[in-house]
């Protein structure tokens, strides 16, 4: 028996602004299967989440997405959100004026339908989900994002992948800027979400080991100058935290130099 894969990445190009970024993609994620994509700033990480959740500033010019099956690249950003897909953002904005929980409520009938959800069932599954996060309950009143801080505001997204359920979770780099505690928070949130549906598919982001220490990734892919370069298990992992990546670039043939890391909103 096979399964079908969840989501199927084929030969995928991407350019920013006329410049191509990646330059041949392939991955392939199963049914509840979580994939970790580590690799250098500037390799095209945050670029692979933007193009497959639709930014429009980031063209596909070549290579095909499937979710279970279907072609998504057809489909606008609100389309791919209800067909089960979510992106994380690696540096979330600010929505002054929009309260955290109606955004949630709204985005959750957006994506489920408005007769999907309870408004006292919303609020029990909101709280729980807060407190199970760490969060204040004064956060459900905030406005999303406003004066967070940068923990606060990745929990902010993880609150947003609890409440979303989605199908397909694009988690970039939940734990950038986190301490330790943040972190473990922060898997401990992803973890439960995947727990309640086995289902999910997770491709978890990050530049560093340290959160694959709390959430198991089945298969870990290396990417480098906009591919993906090596793929295997958490040995993987274990032999990046050694050494770096230099070595298995070098190994491969490839020079790579990091790019400052920038904070324009990627
Ligand atoms: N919106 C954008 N505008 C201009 N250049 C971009 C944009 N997004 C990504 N890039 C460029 O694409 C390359 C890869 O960046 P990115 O995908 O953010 O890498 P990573 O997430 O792995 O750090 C970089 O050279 C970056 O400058
Ligand atoms: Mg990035």
């Amino acid at each position: 028996m096979t399964t079908t894969p969840l989501f199927e990445i084929e030969d995928l190009h991407v350019s920013v602004e006329g410049r191509e970024i990646l330059r041949g993609v392939n991955l392939t994620v199963c049914p509840g299967e979580v994939h970790a994509l580590m690799g250098r700033n500037g390799s095209g990480k945050s670029t692979l989440a933007n193009a497959l959740m639709g930014h429009p500033k980031y063209a596909v010019t070549r290579g095909s997405v499937r979710l279970s099956g279907e072609d998504i690249l057809g489909w606008k950003p609100d389309e791919r959100a209800r067909r089960g897909l979510f992106l994380a953002f690696q540096n979330p904005i600010a929505i002054p004026g929009v309260g955290t929980g109606n955004f949630l409520r709204a985005a959750v009938k957006a994506v489920h339908g408005g007769e999907a959800i309870n408004a006292v069932q919303f609020r029990k599954d909101l709280t729980q989900r807060m407190a199970a996060l760490q969060m204040d309950p004064s956060f459900a009143t905030r406005a999303l994002n406003d004066g967070f801080s940068g923990g606060e505001k990745k929990r902010a997204e993880m609150l947003q992948l609890a409440m979303l359920k989605p199908r397909l979770a694009i988690l970039d780099e939940p734990d950038s800027g986190l301490d330790i505690d943040a972190v473990r928070i922060v898997s401990e949130g992803i973890n439960s979400v995947h727990q309640q549906d086995p289902d999910m598919g997770v491709l978890l982001i990050t530049h560093y080991q340290r959160i694959l220490n709390y959430v198991k990734p089945d298969v870990v892919h290396v990417m480098a100058k906009g591919r993906i370069v090596e793929s295997g298990g958490s040995e993987l992992v274990l032999q990046l935290e050694s050494e770096g990546y230099d070595p298995i670039l070098r190994r491969l043939g490839i020079e790579e130099t990091e790019e400052a890391v920038t904070t324009n909103g990627r």
